[in-house]
């Protein structure tokens, strides 16, 4: 063969001498086939082999089988943002005319797909409250296809009762999709709970480290069948780089997140005997009122916490300016710990009674308690406090 040939083909192809003990980066867009049978052979199932990265791709499946795994699911698949994966369960199983009936405590973004951009097509969201989904089967009518929920909800962190809502849409054959993002796995199994799919923002604990951002779904084989080719048509698959970052994230979630439960509990009981905040939000504590719940559903309560420290936007603000080692910043479940004001970030722009409605204060801070010594996070907190 001529230079210019050997120089692309030279040296490719697998090193059967090199075994790999972790997944490598697959980073590759397409995938070889020997001969036209084994193209026949994929195209009829009959194969194990890839085709081309946006179907999947060996470093993507790796780390979507650990999250089946952690999920107890029967499968999942990562997807290339918490959006996309709810853009891609949404849309992979609506039709125009259906109705999605969802928690009005939901995620933002979840909101505006919801109630700004689905009508375009055809599809319409009932917005339940806390309360109504306390008694799940009374928001549900003929149209309802799905049911999206999140628990715990952000900021205030209440629970709602996931074994009820899933036999609810059971019952009236409803697809109950939860947002288990502010729990992880480590904390809260919903499939165990009878949820037929469970979604979560990767970006957050399950990557761990506030530095990739992507989302998954997980649930029974035939749903995520369906998702699958959903995804494929969407184009919202994530990419084999970002998928080795989680699955290298994934590795260390459950040492994370049991210390980010132990942190967070430590810091929620010193903030709860402080005299200088109004109330602490965590449902490890007693005073919580999804405390009963959350004890029955969680195997810990997870590493968030919100503080009303009382006096207004003002004293929240000149609490946030002074934190020194939590950070202002938007997410959540890193190893950093962070902070944020609901009235700045989720509840940006909300009337006081759209606040009243969330639960939500103008002087709450919600921290995300990361994995540094809690010690030094309550030192933090302490000095931030005098005002
Ligand atoms: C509970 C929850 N769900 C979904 C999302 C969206 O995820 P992403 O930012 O990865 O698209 C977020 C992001 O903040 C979230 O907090």
């Amino acid at each position: 063969m001529r230079a210019a040939t050997e120089v692309i083909h030279t040296g490719e192809g697998r090193d059967d001498a090199a075994n790999p003990l972790t997944t490598p980066i697959y980073e590759t867009t397409t995938f070889i086939f020997e001969n036209a049978e084994e193209v026949k052979a994929y195209n009829e199932g009959r194969s194990k082999k890839f085709l081309y990265s946006r179907y999947g791709n060996p470093t993507v499946v790796a780390v979507e089988k650990a999250i089946a795994a952690l999920e107890g699911a029967d499968a999942a698949m990562l997807l290339a943002s918490g959006m996309a994966a709810t853009s891609t369960a949404l849309l992979g199983l609506l039709k125009a005319g259906d109705e999605v009936v969802c928690s009005a405590a939901i995620y933002g973004g979840t909101l505006h797909l919801l109630a700004d951009l689905f009508p375009q097509w055809g599809l319409f969201a009932r917005f339940a409250t806390l309360d109504e989904l306390r008694e799940p089967e009374r928001v549900i009518t003929d149209r309802t296809r799905v049911l999206w929920f999140e628990s715990p909800i952000n900021p205030t962190l209440r629970c709602v009762d996931i074994a009820r809502v899933a036999q609810a849409c059971k019952a009236r054959g409803v697809i109950s999709i939860l947002d288990s993002t502010f729990a992880s796995p480590v904390n809260q199994r919903p499939i165990e709970m009878g949820i037929d799919i469970v979604m979560h923002s990767v970006t957050k604990y399950l990557n761990g480290h506030s530095d990739v951002t992507a989302g998954a779904l997980a649930g029974s084989a035939a749903l995520m069948k369906k998702l699958d080719r959903a995804r494929k048509m969407l184009g919202s698959i994530l990419d084999p780089q970002a998928a080795y970052a989680v699955g290298r994230g994934l590795k260390t979630l459950t040492v994370r997140v049991e210390r980010q439960n132990a942190s967070a509990m430590t810091v929620a009981r010193w903030l709860e005997k402080e005299s200088r905040v109004t109330a602490v939000y965590y449902p490890g504590l007693e005073s919580h009122p999804d405390h009963a719940l959350a004890k029955r559903q969680m195997r810990g309560f997870g590493g968030m916490v919100c503080v009303d420290v009382g006096g207004g936007q003002a004293r929240a603000e000149g609490f946030f300016d002074r934190l020194k080692v939590f950070k202002r910043a938007a997410s959540l479940g890193g190893v950093e710990s962070l902070c944020s004001l609901p009235v700045l970030t989720s509840q940006w722009g909300h009337t006081d009674e759209q606040l009243a409605q969330a639960g939500v204060t103008r002087s709450m801070a919600r921290l995300s308690v990361g994995l540094e010594d809690p010690q030094d996070l309550i030192e933090d907190l302490d000095q931030a406090l005098n005002l």
